[in-house]
């Protein structure tokens, strides 16, 4: 096995972020190996993309746990098995507890579609587009417990221009997502040690 750090990213859905990140280490622009995908969504797009860069991927129904600690100590331990020392959350849609959280502390990473704090939850590029404003962005930060609230890695501000729609909005910030999320991992990476694993 090689040195390069080793990634779980985790997506609900369409897996446009994961993506990106795979093409980034594909070229060697992101040097770190993605160990597996890790979703709970049996039919999401992210799975054919996986499958597509050749990615494992370890689909997790929540529904067949007992409890949401269950299904976290579940995934803890595949993780660890497979050696990932950093997880990625690109678009998944499920509020990890503090014991997933502490088993990964200060390695998990996250992208939200708004300059943070500004429009926190859910549904952040239609909120700031309903709101009326002239700018959002896109901020990828470390997660705590606190959700959408972590120390901040990376931000850029991303532009609502009159004419645009929520569609065009949401575009012109997923373009953002793709250059932003892979160039911050990269720098995380950096300037975190990791052990060797053999
Ligand atoms: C992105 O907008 C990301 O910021 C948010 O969820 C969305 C995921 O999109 N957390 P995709 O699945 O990567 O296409």
């Amino acid at each position: 096995m090689d040195a390069k750090p080793r990634l779980a990213v985790f997506c609900s859905g369409n897996g446009s972020n994961f993506e990106a990140i795979a093409a980034a280490v594909k070229k060697n622009k992101l040097r770190a190996r993605i160990a597996c995908l890790v979703c709970d969504k049996p039919g999401a797009r992210a799975v054919e993309r996986a499958h597509r860069y050749q990615v494992p991927v370890v689909l997790v129904n929540p529904k067949l746990f007992s409890s949401r600690k269950d299904y976290e100590k579940f995934i803890v331990r595949v993780l660890r098995n497979q050696g990932v020392e950093v997880v990625i959350l690109a678009g998944f849609m499920r509020i990890l507890t503090p014991h997933f959280i502490r088993a990964y502390q200060g390695k998990i990473l996250n992208i939200h579609p708004s300059y943070l704090p500004q429009f926190k939850g859910a549904h952040a590029i239609r909120d700031a587009y309903e709101a009326g404003v002239r700018e959002t962005g896109v901020t990828v930060h470390l997660v705590t417990e606190d959700v959408d609230t972590g120390p901040i890695l990376a931000q850029e501000r991303v532009k609502i221009r009159p004419s645009d729609t929520l569609a065009s909005l949401e575009k012109r910030i997923h373009a953002v997502e793709h250059r932003l999320y892979p160039a911050a991992i990269t720098a995380f990476l950096k300037s975190t040690p990791f052990k060797k694993i053999k």
